[in-house]
């Protein structure tokens, strides 16, 4: 690990310059300076009492199906009112600067999208669509009367399209992800505090097969070790690297 940050930025610059295959997998810090609250930031207002691990899981759901879908119903309306920013911008230019680039996300807000990236994993959903019986409703994610809506076909009440803590990722994900990090020869995490699998095992895999790695992160690195670990906003790591390569 390069031990001064200049030195770590000019190594994964030329990483950038000289590899082939990218993998870069993105978290809630990403959408952070887009002013959607991280996973794990202190709860805002109503929802301060609550741990958002128990909110978004289905022992949480079948608990209280209305307290979990208006928890949802208030994130989506922050990122309703939310627009891509500089990071998101960025990579969206690097999917088409690096045409191996694969870029999964744990973020479930749609941003990577809307700032023109394509071909996203996401891992973890998408916050705006609802799902039941193998069919996903984008809209109306609220009925009419405030109450959590009906899947037409079972009459079970329908939940966000979002992978709870305790459920598997679905198998076509799960097969593409590891096709893209067995191919893998540069790994970058970005904004993510890394603790929840299986995202949190990408990086010590495509180490195993020689990838060369890196963090950006806000703050210090719970994520184990990475050959170049940079601490920032990253927006302006992503900015600075962006100009150079
Ligand atoms: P977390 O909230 O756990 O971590 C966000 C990380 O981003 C933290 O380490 C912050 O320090 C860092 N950060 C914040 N602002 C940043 C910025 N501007 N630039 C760089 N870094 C910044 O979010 P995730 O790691 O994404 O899953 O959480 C993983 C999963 O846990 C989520 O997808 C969610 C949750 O369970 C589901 O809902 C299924």
């Amino acid at each position: 690990m390069k031990s001064s940050p200049s030195e770590g930025l000019l190594d994964l610059v030329e990483q950038l310059k000289s590899k082939s295959n990218l993998v870069i997998l993105t978290g809630a810090g990403v959408s952070a300076e887009s002013g959607i609250p991280t996973f794990r930031d202190a709860q805002e207002g109503l929802w301060s009492e609550y741990n958002p691990e128990d909110l978004a899981s289905p022992a949480g759901f079948r608990k209280n199906p209305k307290l979990v879908f208006d928890w949802y119903a208030w994130r989506r309306s922050v990122v309703l009112k939310s627009l891509p920013n500089m990071t998101h911008q960025i990579l969206a230019d690097w999917t088409n600067k690096f045409p191996n680039l694969t870029l999964i996300t744990q973020n479930v807000d749609g941003l990577h999208q809307s700032a023109g990236s394509k071909g996203v994993i996401e891992m973890h959903g998408n916050i705006h669509r609802l799902v039941c019986c193998n069919k996903r409703h984008p809209s109306p994610w609220i009925d009419g009367n405030g109450e959590v809506p009906r899947c037409e076909k079972c009459n079970s009440l329908l939940r966000p399209d979002i992978v709870w803590f305790g459920e598997m990722l679905n198998n076509g994900v799960m097969s593409e992800i590891n096709k893209a990090l067995k191919q893998c020869d540069l790994f970058i995490a970005i904004g993510t505090s890394g603790v929840v699998y299986p995202a949190a095992g990408f990086l010590e895999k495509v180490k195993v097969s020689g990838a060369f790695t890196a963090i950006i992160n806000k703050e210090k690195f719970p994520f184990g070790t990475a050959d170049v670990q940079l601490e920032g906003l990253s927006s302006q790591i992503l900015s600075v690297l962006n100009d150079k390569i």
